[in-house]
C-alpha cells in the first residue's frame, strides 16, 4: 500500500547547511521563502572543522592577478582560468559579506594604530592571504551563519534530513530536464517525505568518506554528487581527490587535522629521525602545494617502512604557539603530545573533492532549476589540485553568484506536477545489516588501497570490478529493504567511488593529485575528465 507523503512546499530547497548552504539562504532570505536541510546536527560538515582560514587579497603588496597565478600553478594546468579570475575577483566582496555576519576574524595593530586583519600563509600561496580566526575558522564561520540564519523567520531548517534523490522530470517520465524537489528522509519519525521546490540548490559538500583515512566528518559522503548524476547531471575531474599531507597520527585521534598554517608559520616536516625532506623534493620545501607534499610523505613513510613522519615547530616560541594555534596544541596535549616540545606524528588522509557536478559560473548545473555550489560542485577553479584556503572561498562566491541567478530568473511553486508518493508496499525492515557494515569497510579500504597518492592501471581495474559487485549487493539491499542513513550514505559512495575511478580511467597521464605508475608523465594539453550520464 502506497504511504501519503508528507509534502512540504517551498521558493528554494537548500540541501547542505554548511558555508556554502547557509551563504545563499542568507542571500536569499528576504525574497523567498527557503527551506534548508542538514544531514546531521545543524553544525556538523566540513565547515566547522576548517582550520587555516579563507584567501583573498587583502594586503596592500598582494594582488588578484597574484591570487590567479597561485591558484593556476597550485592547480597544474587544469584550472578553468575564467573561474579563477571570477573568484579571486569576488574574494574580498564575499569576504566582506561573511565579517558583516559577524565572523570574528583575527586582527593586530596596523602601521597606523588601526586594527588589521591578521593575514597568514599556506602551502602554494606566494603571499599573507588567509584571513583566520586562530586555528579554528570554520567553528567561527559555522556559528555565525546558523545564528544568522535563525533569526529569520523565511529560512526553516530540517535538522536530521537526508535528501534520498531528486524529484525531476525524468523521474516523472518527462523529457525535458528539471527538477521539481527530493525525496528526504526524516531520521526522526523513519518515513520518507516530499519536498517541493521552484529551485533546487545542491551544497551537500564533498565525498572524501568514500577513504578509509579522512580529514572529514561523516557526512561527506558524496550525496549530492551521486544524487545529481541518478538524475543526469554531468560530473567532472572525480580522480583529484586530495589528501591533506598532516593529519595526526594517533590511535585515539580519529580525523584531526594539523592546519598547513602550522607549515606557513614556520614548522618543518621531518623524517623519524629528525631530518627535513621536502627541500630534496621542492624548492618550496614545506610550503609546495599539497599534492607534492603528501606525496613526498607517502615517498618517504614506504621508502623507510615508518608510520608515520613528523611536523616540527619546537623552534618557534610556546607562547607563539600557543596564540596561533590554540586548538590543535590543547588537542595534542590530549594526546599526551607538546608540540612545543616534540614534534606531532602526521600521515595523510583524505581530505578534499577537488571534482563534482559539473556547473557554470552562476552554479547552475544541467538540469533546469538545479544549482551546486561548494564542495559539491566542479566549477573549474581548482583544476589538478585545490590551493589551500580557497575551498570556502568558493563557497561564499558561488553561493553569491547562484543567488543573484535565482532571483534575476524568479521562482515559481504553482505550477507543479502531481509527485507520486514515496513507494514504501514492497520494502521491509532490513534482516541482515551485517552487509552494510561489511560493504562500508571493504569500499573505504579498497579506496585507500587502489584509488588512493599512488595508481596503476591494474589497481584501478580491481577496484572497479569490486565497486560493481558491491553496487549489485546495494542496490538489491536498497530495492528490498526499508532507507537508513547508512544505506543511503553506501549506495551514495559506491557512485562516487565508480565516478573516481572511471575518471581516473579515462586520464591517461599523471597531473596534481592523480598518479598513476603507468603513466608517469604529464600530457601536453589538459582536459577536465567529464563523465556523462546514460540520457
Ligand atoms: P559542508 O560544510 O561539508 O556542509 C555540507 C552540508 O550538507 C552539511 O550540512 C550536511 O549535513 C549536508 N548534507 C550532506 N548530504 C546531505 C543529504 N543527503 N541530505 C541533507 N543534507 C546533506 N577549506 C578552506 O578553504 N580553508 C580551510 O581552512 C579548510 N580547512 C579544512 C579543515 C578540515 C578538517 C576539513 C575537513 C576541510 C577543510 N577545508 C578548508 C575544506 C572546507 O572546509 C570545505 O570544502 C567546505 O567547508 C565545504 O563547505 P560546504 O558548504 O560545501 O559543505
Ligand atoms: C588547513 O588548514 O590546512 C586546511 C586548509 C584547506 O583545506 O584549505
Amino acid at each position: 500500500m502506497k504511504q501519503a507523503p508528507h509534502e512540504h512546499k517551498c521558493d528554494v530547497l537548500v540541501i547542505g547547511a554548511g558555508a556554502a548552504g547557509l551563504t545563499l539562504a542568507l542571500r536569499l532570505a528576504s525574497k523567498a521563502n527557503i527551506i534548508v536541510l542538514s544531514k546531521a546536527k545543524l553544525k556538523e560538515g566540513s565547515t566547522y572543522y576548517a582550520q587555516g582560514g579563507i584567501a583573498a587579497v587583502f594586503d596592500k603588496d598582494d594582488s588578484i592577478e597574484s591570487h590567479v597565478q597561485d591558484t593556476l600553478i597550485a592547480g597544474a594546468g587544469l584550472c578553468d582560468e575564467k573561474t579563477v579570475r571570477f573568484t579571486a575577483e569576488k574574494a574580498k566582496q564575499s569576504l566582506e559579506t561573511l565579517i558583516s555576519y559577524g565572523v570574528p576574524f583575527d586582527t593586530i595593530p596596523g602601521e597606523d594604530g588601526k586594527q588589521k586583519y591578521h593575514l597568514t600563509r599556506e602551502g602554494g600561496h606566494s603571499h599573507r592571504r588567509i584571513l583566520h580566526a586562530a586555528d579554528a575558522t570554520g567553528k567561527a564561520v559555522q556559528k555565525t551563519l546558523i545564528r544568522s540564519a535563525k533569526s529569520h523567520q523565511s529560512i526553516r531548517i530540517f535538522e536530521r534530513y537526508n535528501a534520498v534523490d531528486l524529484i525531476t522530470a525524468k523521474k516523472l517520465k518527462q523529457a525535458h530536464k528539471q527538477v521539481y524537489g527530493a525525496y528526504v528522509w526524516n531520521r526522526d519519525s523513519e518515513q520518507v517525505e516530499v519536498i517541493k521546490a521552484a529551485k533546487v540548490i545542491l551544497a551537500t559538500g564533498g565525498a572524501s568518506k568514500v577513504y578509509q583515512y579522512t580529514s572529514n566528518p561523516d557526512i561527506a559522503s558524496g550525496d549530492g554528487i551521486a544524487m545529481a548524476w541518478r538524475a543526469g547531471c554531468r560530473i567532472a575531474n572525480m580522480e583529484f581527490n586530495q589528501f591533506h599531507p598532516t593529519c595526526l597520527f594517533h590511535p585515539d585521534a580519529r580525523n584531526f587535522l594539523l592546519t598547513e598554517a602550522l607549515r606557513g608559520e614556520g614548522a618543518y616536516l621531518t623524517r623519524p629521525d629528525g631530518s627535513r625532506f621536502m627541500p630534496d623534493f621542492d624548492d618550496r620545501a614545506e610550503l609546495a602545494p599539497r599534492d607534492i607534499v603528501a606525496r613526498a610523505i607517502d615517498f618517504e613513510m614506504k621508502r623507510l617502512g615508518a608510520d608515520c613522519m613528523y611536523l616540527d615547530i619546537t623552534h618557534k616560541p610556546k607562547d607563539f604557539i600557543k596564540h596561533h594555534f590554540p586548538t590543535i596544541y590543547k588537542r595534542c596535549k590530549q594526546f599526551g603530545i607538546n608540540m612545543s616540545k616534540s614534534p606531532i606524528p602526521v600521515v595523510p588522509a583524505a581530505h578534499y573533492t577537488c571534482g563534482g557536478v559539473m556547473t557554470n559560473l552562476n552554479g547552475q548545473t544541467d538540469i533546469e532549476n538545479l544549482y551546486a555550489i561548494g564542495e559539491v560542485a566542479y566549477t573549474g577553479l581548482h583544476g589538478a589540485n585545490r590551493m589551500a584556503s580557497n575551498s570556502l572561498l568558493e563557497c561564499l562566491v558561488f553561493a553569491e553568484a547562484a543567488a543573484t541567478n535565482i532571483l534575476q530568473s524568479g521562482f515559481d511553486v504553482s505550477k507543479f506536477p502531481t509527485i507520486p508518493a514515496w513507494d514504501e508496499s514492497k520494502v521491509s525492515d532490513s534482516d541482515e545489516e551485517v552487509v552494510i557494515q561489511h560493504n562500508w569497510h571493504e569500499l573505504r579500504l579498497l579506496m585507500w588501497d587502489y584509488v588512493g597518492i599512488v595508481r596503476t592501471n591494474k589497481r584501478l581495474e580491481r577496484a572497479l570490478r569490486r565497486i560493481e559487485l558491491l553496487q549489485q549487493e546495494v542496490d538489491e539491499y536498497y530495492a528490498n529493504f526499508k532507507v537508513s542513513n547508512n544505506l543511503l550514505e553506501l549506495r551514495n559512495l559506491l557512485d562516487v567511488a565508480e565516478l573516481i575511478v572511471k575518471c581516473a580511467m579515462q586520464r591517461k597521464e599523471s597531473r596534481g593529485l592523480h598518479y598513476n605508475l603507468d603513466y608517469p608523465n604529464t600530457a601536453k594539453d589538459a582536459k577536465p575528465s567529464i563523465l556523462v550520464p546514460d540520457s
